[in-house]
């Protein structure tokens, strides 16, 4: 069996991370980027971010002579079969999906098109709203390549949906595969190479048109930012009953089979590249349609509000923050990340200083991508303990699990105030709240029988 060679267009999280898990199995892979720096980085084996084990199988590949990284993107083209687009969709400021860089790839992919002389596939892989693929990039390739879709080229939508912190075993052992495709010749073509890429484990793949594998992407993130919105606004209720936990509801709901667990942690809301701004990407496409995004709007509400809950609660522990000394534990918009796009600690960060508060902060990763964002207005720091020495008030912003060590000890002992804001939930209620200032999204005021109770709700 001949492999098929691939290109990708965007060696950022989701292109770099695809590029390496081909290439893993064996596949003769090139990516592309126009960011020089970039591309210096991976050809010498340096992830540009923090993902786990991306390094090792980044270098091993490079070694192996199964990946390379390059800026030209024409001959990459002209030495592949099939070219997959990944390159960032970010959001204008009305909200709506800013296509830029998806038309420029699309410039490209015409270009070498016109010169290439076998058939070739393209992959979407970029999230995009719906009409994108039909509309936007078919269109321009045919202008650019002088060929039409179909004959000497093929096209297809394939969403990604592997999470940051994971990405690398996402992208080896995905829930399933979505192929939107122009015409059967596409989706055989792609439907084959995950086949032989995953042999016996190919998950469920569905087949369908191009501009609903597009609004799958959408409507999959759109749902799961629906149960974190959705269970910040029931913590909100909780935080008004006393003795009533949100993380207990959480449980009691989770083991409905037809609402599951994940992703039903209340805390400071979602931040990331990806759910933000697709909710609002989708909401500006919705309002294009003359459909009113109800829905969509308040999830959009509860998550824009949610950061200002630890201010609130800070408040409602100190008082003023004037002169306070704030202690932020976590600056990745998730653990196990260095990405700081759409971080809820950077509101949280700027709304402590407006307060007048002074800010330490700490991150196992993403700290010198924050503090090329926030420069000195904070001060870093090198471990949690670092961090809360003399504070005030802690707040956990990022759920790492190094924070999940530390216990009441630490923070009685090297604190100003021992007054910690559980913003992720980490922290067993019954043991923190018993010994220092204990604070909590979805916590209502803790009673005697409420620590009864608890002993009854194991995992
Ligand atoms: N990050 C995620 O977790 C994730 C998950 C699923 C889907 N997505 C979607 O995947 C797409 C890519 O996201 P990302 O997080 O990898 O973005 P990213 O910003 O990390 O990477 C995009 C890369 O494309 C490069 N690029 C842009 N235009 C280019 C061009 N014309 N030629 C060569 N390189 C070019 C940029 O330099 C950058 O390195 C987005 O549509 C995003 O919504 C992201």
């Amino acid at each position: 069996m001949t492999r098929q060679r691939i290109s990708i267009i965007g060696a950022g999280y989701v292109g770099l991370c695809i590029a390496v898990g081909f290439a893993s199995k064996g596949y003769k892979v090139i990516a592309i980027d126009h960011d020089s720096k970039k591309v210096i980085l991976i050809n010498k084996g340096i992830p540009p971010f923090h993902e786990a084990g991306l390094k090792d199988l980044l270098q091993e590949n490079l070694k192996e002579g199964y990946l390379e990284c390059t800026l030209d993107c024409k001959e990459a083209i002209l030495k592949t079969d099939i070219t997959f687009i990944a390159v960032g969709t970010p959001s204008k400021r009305d909200g709506s999906i800013n296509l830029q860089y998806v038309k420029n790839a699309a410039r490209e992919i015409g270009k070498a098109l016109k010169e290439k002389e076998n058939y070739h596939l393209i992959v979407v892989k970029s999230t995009v709203i719906p009409g994108t693929t039909e509309n936007v990039v078919k269109p321009i390739i045919e202008k650019q390549s002088g060929k039409r879709c179909g004959e000497e080229w093929g096209i297809c939508v394939n969403p990604e949906f592997l999470r940051e912190g994971s990405a690398v075993n996402d992208t080896l052992h995905p829930d399933r595969i979505i192929i939107g495709e122009y015409d059967k010749k596409s989706g055989d073509m792609l439907e084959m190479l995950y086949r032989n890429l995953h042999g016996e484990q190919t998950p469920p793949l569905l087949r369908t048109n191009l501009s609903t594998a597009e609004l799958i992407k959408y409507a999959n993130n759109a749902f799961l930012a629906m149960k974190i919105s959705f269970i910040n606004h029931i913590a909100d209720i909780c935080e008004r009953i006393p003795g009533v936990d949100v993380t207990v509801v959480a449980k009691g709901i989770g083991l409905d089979k037809r609402i599951g667990r994940l992703f039903l942690n209340a805390g400071l809301g979602y931040g990331g590249s990806c759910l933000p701004k697709d909710i609002k990407a989708l909401i500006a496409f919705c309002k294009s349609l003359g459909h009113k995004p109800i829905l969509l709007k308040a999830i959009n509400k509860v998550n824009e509000t949610q950061p200002y809950k630890a201010i609130k609660l800070c408040k409602e522990a100190l008082g003023s923050l004037k002169g306070r000394h704030v202690a932020i534990l976590g600056l990745a918009f998730k653990p196990n990340t260095d990405d700081i796009r759409e971080a809820v600690s950077i509101k949280i960060i700027k709304a402590l200083l407006k307060e007048g508060a002074r800010v330490t902060a700490y991150d196992p990763a993403a700290t010198p991508n924050i503090r090329k964002r926030l420069g000195n207005s904070i001060q870093y720091t090198s471990s949690p303990i670092n961090c809360i020495k003399n504070a005030d008030c802690c707040i956990i912003v990022t759920e790492w699990d190094e924070f999940k060590k530390l216990n009441p000890k630490d923070f009685i002992k090297n604190m100003k105030h021992p007054i910690v804001i559980d913003g992720r939930r980490i922290f067993d209620p019954t043991e923190f709240s018993r010994k220092l200032d204990y604070w909590a999204v979805g916590l209502g005021k803790i009673e005697e029988k409420y620590y009864e109770s608890r002993k009854f709700c194991t995992d």
